[in-house]
């Protein structure tokens, strides 16, 4: 059956122009590796402000310059964001931009480059995963192996709570994501083509981490 991102109820594709505009820039082969870093996280602020648009607020007393009111603030939800090593790291810093205050975790995941299977290489989560509103962030969602994978170790360590968020996704990713944890909600920039037979994304943005570290003669 043809892919049909309308089939996937827990997914959001993004569509704000200046996004779209970013996402072009980073896709771009000669954009070099400072501006490219930069972009990774003016995009992920630009997603984390459509994904946490249903944050709870509550109002608090407030005084302007001209009388007392009641406002509202973003009422005091535990928030944890998780990167994917490596290049979900420069995404947190787009959403500590929004959220100073919140914990951060680190799942470190590398696909193999032959089987394209990911292996887990470190796990170090904040305490009391249950109680908070968990942000998984990785730039690239292709097979959707090494998202699915941090999904499930979120979940052993009690996260209840989980929102993925993506730059670039490919369709094969987003449906073994879906089906896999039809409770999660995915945000995702942009939804390319296919994967090649390397499992790349088309058209993509190539290897997100090399392109973020400079890393391209490994
Ligand atoms: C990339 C990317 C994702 C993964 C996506 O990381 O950042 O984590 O590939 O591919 P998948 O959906 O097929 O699992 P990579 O394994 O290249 O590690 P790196 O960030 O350390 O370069
Ligand atoms: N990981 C990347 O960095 N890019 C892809 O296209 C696929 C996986």
């Amino acid at each position: 059956m043809k892919f049909d991102v309308k089939n996937y109820p827990n997914v959001k594709v993004l569509n704000h122009p200046l996004l779209k505009h970013k996402i072009t820039l980073l896709r771009d082969v000669n954009t070099g590796t400072n501006e490219f870093r930069n972009l990774v996280k003016e995009i992920s602020i630009l997603e984390g402000y459509e994904a946490l648009a249903n944050l709870p607020t509550e109002l608090v007393d407030v005084t302007t310059p001209v009388e007392k009111t009641k406002q509202p603030m973003v009422s005091g939800k535990k928030l944890c964001f998780v990167p994917i090593l490596r290049a979900g790291l420069r995404m947190v810093d787009g959403l500590l931009e929004l959220v100073p205050s919140a914990k951060v975790g680190h799942i470190g995941l590398y696909r193999d480059e032959v089987t394209h299977i990911p292996h887990e290489y470190y796990c170090k989560l904040p305490s009391n995963l249950k109680e908070r509103d968990v942000y998984l962030l990785d730039p690239m969602l292709a097979t959707g192996g090494s998202a699915i994978d941090a999904v499930s170790m979120l979940k052993k360590h009690g996260a209840k709570n989980i929102t993925f968020i993506c730059i670039i996704a490919a369709p094969e990713g987003v449906d073994a994501f879906c089906r896999s944890n039809p409770d999660v909600p995915l945000y995702i920039g942009a939804l390319d083509r296919c994967l090649n037979d390397k499992a790349y994304i088309c058209p993509g943005l190539g290897d997100c981490g090399d392109r973020i570290f400079g890393t391209f003669d490994h």
